[in-house]
Order: structure tokens, then sequence, then C-alpha cells
């Protein structure tokens, strides 16, 4: 491939902190790393405590378990997004609900609304999609008035704000992920955010949930094996050194996609009051993405069709669904385009090329 969909992008540092991690041998899941790697995030995104895991979808799957979901109930989730903001319910054996988008491509506050009433869920996941902030401040309200818990699926919106304030950090729990192709990467991890009495919860889980105080290996309940190693957090660390520059690179890739294809394609709305990372740039266009995706593989360019809604997949064709199903349009419409933050404006301008003769 020329240019991939978003690659990882080291800031130089990578290397210089492992190294250090070598040389005081510590080639382990704990270590000075990661909790560097845990304060620089907490500390960014201002959220009392943070973890770092192995994948942000451990991190869905401690919020659920912590607060104590279990197989009789119902957690409202995003439609319009990855398969991981739901299978974590699946995990615990809880029962998911499918809530629609509306113009702004995020979880619909009318629908949602609709489903606190008749479902009772007890927990609700809200994924800020594409880098992009969800109404946050509706929906946590909303969850507030029904005595529901909200998490927050932040895994592809580290960085992102509404009304100043990050996403991830709005309900009880929010998980970030550092999976190879996010915003900033570990090559794989995912951090935990909230109050400090939880977080630390979540590290004896995360750790197979050994008793403290004792010499031997006491259980009173069961753990997994979820967190992420020293060196892994080493990178996260040098990562987390250039979180404004990959924001704002992000924005301009954004900004000359929106230029140059003005005439051709719309784009992800971004909400009144929110600041989006535009982790993935995304557009609908009139004709077949699907058409459009090949032209672009034939040059070596990777783009990818937008999320295939939840209701759509054979997995959740049970489940019970509110919303408009806003999100098929999507589905049927939408590209995400490359946004590496390595790219210059004439990569921009390679893609947009082969989309126009694609287009004729
Ligand atoms: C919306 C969403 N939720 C959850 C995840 C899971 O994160 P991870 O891959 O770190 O487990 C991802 C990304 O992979 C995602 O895009």
């Amino acid at each position: 491939m020329r240019l991939f969909l978003s690659p990882p992008h080291m800031s130089g540092k990578e290397l210089e902190y492992i190294q250090e991690a070598f040389e005081n041998n510590y080639i382990a899941p704990v270590g000075p790393f990661l909790e560097r790697f845990e304060k620089s995030v907490a500390k960014f995104v201002q959220a009392p405590a943070a973890l770092a895991l192995c994948s942000g979808t451990a991190g869905l799957h401690l919020s659920l378990r912590l607060l104590g979901i279990g197989p009789k109930d119902k957690v409202a989730v995003s439609d319009f997004t990855f398969i991981a903001s739901l299978s974590p319910i699946l995990y615990q054996g809880a029962t998911p609900i499918l809530i629609g988008c509306d113009e702004s491509w995020q979880m619909d506050p009318n629908a949602l609304e609709e489903a606190l009433q008749k479902e009772r869920p007890k927990a609700v996941i809200l994924t800020h999609i594409y880098g992009q902030s969800a109404d946050v401040k509706s929906i946590k309200e909303l969850c507030e008035r029904y005595g529901v818990h909200l998490i927050e699926d932040a895994a592809e919106s580290l960085g992102t704000t509404f009304d100043g304030q990050y996403t991830g950090t709005f309900g009880i729990l929010g998980v970030y992920s550092f999976n190879g192709n996010k915003l900033l990467t570990t090559g794989g991890g995912g951090v935990l955010v909230g109050p400090k009495e939880l977080i630390e919860r979540a590290r004896s889980l995360a750790t197979q949930a050994r008793e403290p105080g004792v010499e031997w290996y006491e259980h009173k309940t069961y753990g997994y094996n979820y967190r992420l190693s020293n060196i892994a957090a080493a990178i996260g660390v040098a990562q987390m050194e250039v979180i404004e520059e990959r924001i704002a690179k992000k924005r301009q890739i954004f900004a000359w996609y929106q230029e140059l294809l003005s005439e051709k394609a719309s784009f992800m709305p971004e909400l009144p009051k929110s600041f989006g990372t535009r982790w993935l740039s995304t557009a609908l266009f009139e004709a077949d993405p699907l058409r459009i995706l090949r032209e672009l593989k034939k040059e070596k360019i990777e783009s990818r069709p937008l999320w295939k809604p939840m209701h759509m997949q054979p997995l959740c064709k049970d489940f019970t669904y509110f919303g408009q199903k806003k999100e098929e349009e999507l589905f049927a419409k939408g590209l995400c385009l490359p946004s590496g933050t390595a790219m210059n404006k004439e990569d921009v301008q390679m893609v947009c090329e082969v989309i126009g003769r694609c287009l004729g």
C-alpha cells in the first residue's frame, strides 16, 4: 500500500524510552512507564485516575463488571459503531439494546429516551464515533434522570472535547483505545479513566483479582489478565508527548478533503460546542462507495466503508432497536478516507484525484 487508512506515526522518542525500559529490565506488566503513561493520560483529559490496559475492549468489559452488569441486565449501546462497543455486554451475559443515530451520526438522545422508558437498561455505552463528540451533555442528563450509568466508549475520540470537557470524562467511566490505527498507539492498548476508587478496583480485576496484604494468592472473586506491558507503555508516553500536534494534523487533513471534495461529497458534522479530532476523515458520496474503494485500492490507497450498523449484523438480529435507521444510509454512502498524520497535501490531492476520476 502507498497510503494506509491511519497507520502508526511515531514521535521519535519511542525507541529511547524502550531502551530505558530494557536497561532497567522492566520487561513486564509493571514498571515506571506504566505509571507515567497513566498519569499523562489522566492529566491530559483531566480525569481523576487512569488505568493502562491491553485494549480498549478490556476497558469496556471491566466497566460493565465494575458496575455489576450481569445476565439479567440490559445495556443500551450506540448502533452505529464498531462491534467492540457491544461485545463486552455479551461477555457479561447481558442484553444489548441498540440505539440509532441522528444527523450528527451519533447516538440520538430521543431514541435513547424511548429506550430508557420502555426497556429500563442498567447502563448506557455511548460511542463517540470517528473522533467526533456525541451530544454527551444531553445523554448524560437523560442517564441522570433515569438513574442509569453512563459509560463512554471514547476509543476513537481521545483528545475530543464537548463544551471544553474531554470526551471520556462525562460518564462514570470512559475508555480510550491505543490500537495501531488510533490517533496515538501503544501497538495495541487501552486506557480506562474514572474515579480513583473504581480505577483501583479495575486495577485489581485487570490483574487476576489477587487479594492484597497476604503472601499467598488469595481470591475472593475472579479477574482477568488485562494489563498493558511496561514496554508498550513506554511507547504510549512518547506518543502522548505529541498529542496536540497529531490532533492539529488530523484536522488539517480533514480540511484538505473538505476543500478538494466540496462538490463531490458531504461530511460528518461537528456538533456546536464540540471540537473533534477528525481521527478518520469520512465522507458520503452519491455513487457506490465500494466502487470508489476498489479504484483507490488499484492505486494502493486504503479506504474503508463506514461501520456496518449493529442492527444489520447477523449477530444482533434479535436485539431490540430504537431509532430511525439513519445509519443505514451512512453505511450505504460512506467511506473512511486515508487519514494518517504523516500525510501531506499532495497525498490528499492524489486520493481526491482518484475519487474525481471514479465519479467522472
Ligand atoms: C468505537 C470503538 N470501540 C472500541 C474499540 C476497541 O478498542 P481496542 O481495539 O483497543 O480493543 C474500538 C477500536 O478498535 C472502536 O473503534
